[in-house]
C-alpha cells in the first residue's frame, strides 16, 4: 500500500508576510507562511476569526498585491505581476467569496452567462450551459429571478454556479456553505469533489463548517497569521494503517498514531539504492510501506546480505537509540516505498509512549 505519485504543484506559497495599515497603525497579519498544494487537491483552511484566512486567499487570487514572499500558480509568480497579467490569471480562478458580487440588474442565468462569455464556448450554447450549471446547484426554477428576489442561500448558489461554470483550474472559496442548508451545502461540496476528481481542479476552501471537512484531502489550520498545522488526511490514514502492521506501534492509540503519522514523510527508492549506509550518522527511523530491502552487514568474510525486510517491517532505530553510526546498510531490492521519521520526532515518540519505549528496549536487546 502506498500513495499515488505526487501530482504537479498547483499553488506554491513561500515565505508570505502581509501587513495592513501605515505608520503607527501598520500591523502584520500574515507571518512567513509556506504551503504547497497539488493539482486536484481539496484543501480546507480553518482557524479563528481574524487569523488571516481571507487575506491569504485574496493574495492567492491576485485580488491583493503580494508584499513579501512568493506565490506561484501553475509555476507563474504572482509577486510583481503586471495588472493585465493579473486579469488573465483571474480568468482561470473561480472565486466563491462572502460578498458574492452578483449583478443585481441581471437574472441568475445572466449572471452565470457573464462568466461563460469570457470563454470560447459557442454563443448559441451560453443559455444551455448556464441552465445546466444552475440545475447542478438546485436552482433550475430560479434561473429567471434577479438576486433581490432570491434568498441569501440561493444568491450564494448562483455565485457558486458562476464560479464553477467554466471549470476553472483553481477554485478559491471563502465560507461557501455558510448560508446553505444541509442538502444544498452537501450538493456544493459534491460538485467541488467532482471537479477535483474529473478535471484536476484545485480547490481551497476557508470554512468553519465541520460538515464539509470530509471532502478535504488536507486541512490547514491558521492561527494569528501563521499556518500552524497541515494535515494530509488520506496520507495520514495510509501511514497509520502501515504503522498498525508494525509490531512496535501496535499498542498505540489512534490519536497517538496519527500524531506520529503526520510527522512521517514518504520516500521512494529503486532496486539497488541504499536507504541507509553502514557507518553513516543515523538521522531517521524507517517503516517499509511496500517492497523489500536487504540488510547488508560486515561479516568475517566481507559484506553480505544477512536478512530481508518487507512491508510493515521497520529499521534504523538502533543508531538513533544508541546514538551510534549505522551498523548495517539497508538497500532496496526493487521499488521500495518507506515512511521516515526524523531522529528528533522518533525519540520524542519513544519517550512519550511507554509501550513504545518498552518495545524499543526489547528490540535493542535482540538487535543490539
Ligand atoms: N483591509 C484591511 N485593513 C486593515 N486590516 C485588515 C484588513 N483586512 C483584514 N484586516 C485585519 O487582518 C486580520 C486578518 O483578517 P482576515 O480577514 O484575513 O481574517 P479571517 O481569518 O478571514 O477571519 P474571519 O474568519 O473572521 O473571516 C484581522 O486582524 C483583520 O482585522
Ligand atoms: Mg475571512
Amino acid at each position: 500500500m502506498s500513495l499515488p505519485p505526487p501530482r504537479e504543484v498547483a499553488v506554491e506559497i513561500a515565505g508570505v508576510n502581509h501587513h495592513f495599515g501605515k505608520g503607527e497603525a501598520r500591523k502584520q497579519v500574515l507571518f512567513d507562511n509556506s504551503l504547497v498544494i497539488r493539482r486536484g487537491e481539496i484543501v480546507i483552511m480553518t482557524g479563528p476569526s481574524g487569523s488571516g484566512k481571507t487575506t491569504l486567499l485574496t493574495l492567492i487570487g491576485t485580488l491583493r498585491g503580494i508584499q513579501e514572499g512568493s506565490i506561484r500558480i501553475n509555476g507563474q509568480e504572482l509577486a510583481g505581476l503586471a495588472p493585465a497579467a493579473q486579469v488573465q490569471m483571474r480568468r482561470n480562478i473561480g472565486f466563491i467569496f462572502q460578498a458574492h458580487n452578483l449583478l443585481n440588474a441581471l437574472t441568475a442565468r445572466q449572471n452565470v452567462r457573464m462568466a461563460i462569455e469570457l470563454t470560447d464556448a459557442p454563443r448559441a450554447r451560453y443559455d444551455q450551459i448556464a441552465n445546466e450549471m444552475l440545475g447542478a446547484v438546485g436552482l433550475s426554477d430560479r434561473a429567471s429571478y434577479k438576486p433581490r428576489n432570491l434568498s441569501g442561500g440561493q444568491r450564494q448558489r448562483v455565485a457558486i454556479a458562476r464560479a464553477l461554470v467554466n471549470k476553472p483550474r483553481l477554485i478559491l472559496a471563502d465560507e461557501p456553505t455558510a448560508a446553505l442548508d444541509k442538502d444544498s451545502g452537501a450538493n456544493v461540496v459534491r460538485l467541488l469533489r467532482e471537479l477535483a476528481n474529473n478535471h484536476g481542479t484545485t480547490v481551497m476552501i476557508v470554512t468553519h463548517d465541520a460538515r464539509i471537512i470530509n471532502v478535504a484531502d488536507r486541512i490547514v489550520n491558521m492561527v494569528d497569521g501563521h499556518i500552524v498545522s497541515d494535515v494530509r488526511i488520506k496520507e495520514t490514514m495510509i501511514i497509520c494503517a502501515i504503522l498498525k502492521k508494525c509490531s512496535v506501534f501496535k499498542e498505540m492509540s489512534p490519536s497517538d498514531l496519527t500524531d506520529i503519522a503526520q510527522k512521517m514523510a514518504e520516500e521512494r527508492f529503486t532496486a539497488g539504492e541504499n536507504i541507509i549506509r553502514a557507518g553513516d550518522v543515523g538521522d531517521k527511523f524507517y517503516v517499509i510501506a511496500s517492497g523489500e530491502t536487504d540488510i547488508i552487514a560486515e561479516t568475517a568474510t566481507g559484506t553480505r546480505a544477512v536478512a530481508k525486510l518487507g512491508e510493515g517491517d521497520f529499521f534504523g532505530e538502533v543508531a538513533l537509540l544508541k546514538d551510534q553510526p549505522r551498523n548495517a546498510t539497508v538497500s532496496a531490492r526493487g521499488d521500495v516505498t518507506v515512511y521516515s521519521l526524523s531522529k528528533e520526532n522518533f525519540l520524542a515518540a519513544v519517550r512519550s509512549h511507554k509501550s513504545f519505549e518498552d518495545q524499543m528496549s526489547a528490540m535493542l536487546f535482540t538487535r543490539g
